[in-house]
């Protein structure tokens, strides 16, 4: 099944939710656009090139739901405000809200934000699939890649950008093998890599986000890849952990790769000008439902960091693989 799709049935946005994985498999169905925002908050779906749909999707909803114009523009602000890092979630309300903005009729709007929300998922498929074809001439049989958070299909329609990458290239004969960093606090290594790998049967090894340096420097890993969240003019922003791999992977001489849809690209902005959402501190004072630190601790949550570009060997794209200096970008 897709990761986020539109059910013509309910006329409603379905998702796999992706806080029960791996214990449970739940499919969630948001037929308003309040409870598409609550799902993108609470990571229910998650991961840039998902939320780019989910931005879409959630115009379609908005179109849907809003008894006035009014409504319907206050809608689009709660949906920008949802999650304020991955660009990819504005590029997708933007081309759906552009969409609808033609449509004279409340049926026409909706109509228009639809179509353009399928050809944004359509395209996600095929923008993965390029990525692993350029990507995957990167690896070579036999190669270990260490990635961290999750860039799989989990995180887009469908594929994935990271994983993407690994997935074609063992579909072309190669025999890869995956380091998944648990990426705390929220473990989407730990609870949805390992799953999407597992399901493809392809061979992976959890570790703690503390081990990276160990396993490097005993030379059981010889690429990293990551997704991005955003690519600004100076380097990548992407899930918290990200940026201490990108130093050892360099200490360790261990090429270390970005892969992202051109959608992932932010080239007007610096990083400083970019908000890294910070995240409750009960996400790192609480394992699930384990209170693991004092109740009044004071924590700092950052969900992502910046990895300069001079860390960065190559960037993978659909339209190619940049490499460090990166003049092309
Ligand atoms: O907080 P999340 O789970 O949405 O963060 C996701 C990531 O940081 C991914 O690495 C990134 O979005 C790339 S997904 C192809």
């Amino acid at each position: 099944m897709r990761t986020i799709d539109w059910d013509e049935d309910s006329a409603a946005v379905r998702l796999i939710d992706q806080t029960r994985l791996p214990i449970d498999y739940e499919v969630l169905y948001c037929e308003r656009v309040d409870e598409l925002i609550a799902a993108i908050k609470e990571l229910k779906v998650r991961g840039a090139p998902a939320l780019g749909v989910a931005g879409a999707l959630g115009v379609v909803l908005a179109c849907k739901t809003a008894t006035s114009k009014d409504e319907f523009e206050r809608s689009i602000e709660q949906l920008k405000k949802s999650r304020p890092t991955a660009v990819n979630l504005f590029y997708g309300i933007e081309r759906a809200y552009r969409a609808a903005k033609r449509g004279a009729t409340r049926d026409e709007r909706e109509r228009l934000a639809l179509a353009e929300a399928k050809k944004l998922i359509e395209e996600d498929i095929t923008v993965n699939r390029r990525i692993g074809d350029y990507g995957s001439e990167l690896l070579e049989d036999g190669d270990v890649v260490l990635t961290h958070c999750n860039a799989g299909r989990l995180a887009c329609v469908d594929w994935g950008t990271a994983l993407g990458v690994i997935r074609t290239a063992v579909l072309r004969g190669k025999h890869i093998e995956v380091i998944a960093c648990e990426t705390r606090p929220l473990n989407q290594g730990s609870r949805l890599t390992t799953w999407e790998l597992m399901q493809d049967k392809i061979p992976v090894t959890l570790i703690t986000d503390s081990m990276s340096a160990v396993v490097m420097r005993a030379g059981m890993v010889n690429r990293v890849i990551v997704g991005a969240d955003r690519i600004v003019k100076d380097g990548v922003i992407n899930k918290i952990g990200t940026y201490m791999h990108a130093i050892l992977a360099r200490e360790h001489g261990i090429p270390f790769y970005v892969a992202a849809p051109t959608s992932s690209f932010d080239l007007e902005h610096s990083c400083e000008e970019i908000e890294i959402e910070e995240r409750s501190p009960r996400e790192i004072i609480y394992c699930g439902n384990t209170q693991i630190a004092p109740a009044n601790v004071r924590v700092y949550n950052p969900a992502f960091d910046f990895t300069p570009f001079e860390l960065i060997e190559a960037i993978i794209t659909e339209k190619g693989i940049f490499r460090r200096p990166f003049k092309r970008i």
